[in-house]
């Protein structure tokens, strides 16, 4: 599913949807260039979560948590937002507390998610982004998780 939207409300309304359907130990890997805007998305994804704390792209912090206060039955209680791009592989990946985060019901939102390699789970979700004419617009496309594709994948995502 592809959806352009044309301003960060729009990033975030988006992100509100899909902030609904998450389950505690969910993985959303967000693909995309510099500025395309991942690390908005994550701000919409935490605000609708009700998880406290503001969500930035820091230049040395590669992981942030961000916990709910009150959260909903059955909803997450815990967002981590990584950024793995100055990360080299997986050790440094579960140094950084993936596993541990995950066994703490945490939902994981992965900047640069090809660093974690194998760690990523055939049934994460995959969004990508990607800038379209205008400088607030952007391509939002929503891959379908492979265990939710009975007959393999339909795009052909390297
Ligand atoms: N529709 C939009 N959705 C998201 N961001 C937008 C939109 N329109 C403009 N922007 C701006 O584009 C920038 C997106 O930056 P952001 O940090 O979210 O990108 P990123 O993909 O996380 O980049 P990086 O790879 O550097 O971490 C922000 O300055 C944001 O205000
Ligand atoms: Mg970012």
């Amino acid at each position: 599913m592809t959806r352009e939207v044309h301003s960060v409300e729009e990033t975030w309304a988006l992100a509100r949807e899909i902030a609904q359907m998450l389950k505690p130990g969910d993985i959303v890997c967000l693909e995309g260039d510099l500025g395309a805007g991942k690390t908005t998305f994550t701000q919409g994804l935490a605000k609708a979560l009700g998880v406290g704390g503001r969500v930035t792209s820091p230049t040395f912090c590669i992981v942030q948590e961000h916990r709910a206060a009150d959260p909903e039955p059955g909803a997450p209680s815990m967002l981590v937002h990584m950024d793995l791009y100055r990360l080299h592989g997986e050790d440094d990946v579960i140094a950084i507390g993936w596993e541990d985060y995950l066994a703490q019901g945490a939902v994981l939102v992965v900047e640069w998610p090809e660093r974690a390699g194998s760690l990523i789970p055939p049934g994460a979700m995959h969004i990508e982004f990607r800038h379209t004419e205008g400088d607030e617009s952007r391509l939002i496309n929503i891959v379908p998780s492979e265990t939710e594709v009975p007959h393999g994948r339909i795009d052909s995502r390297s």
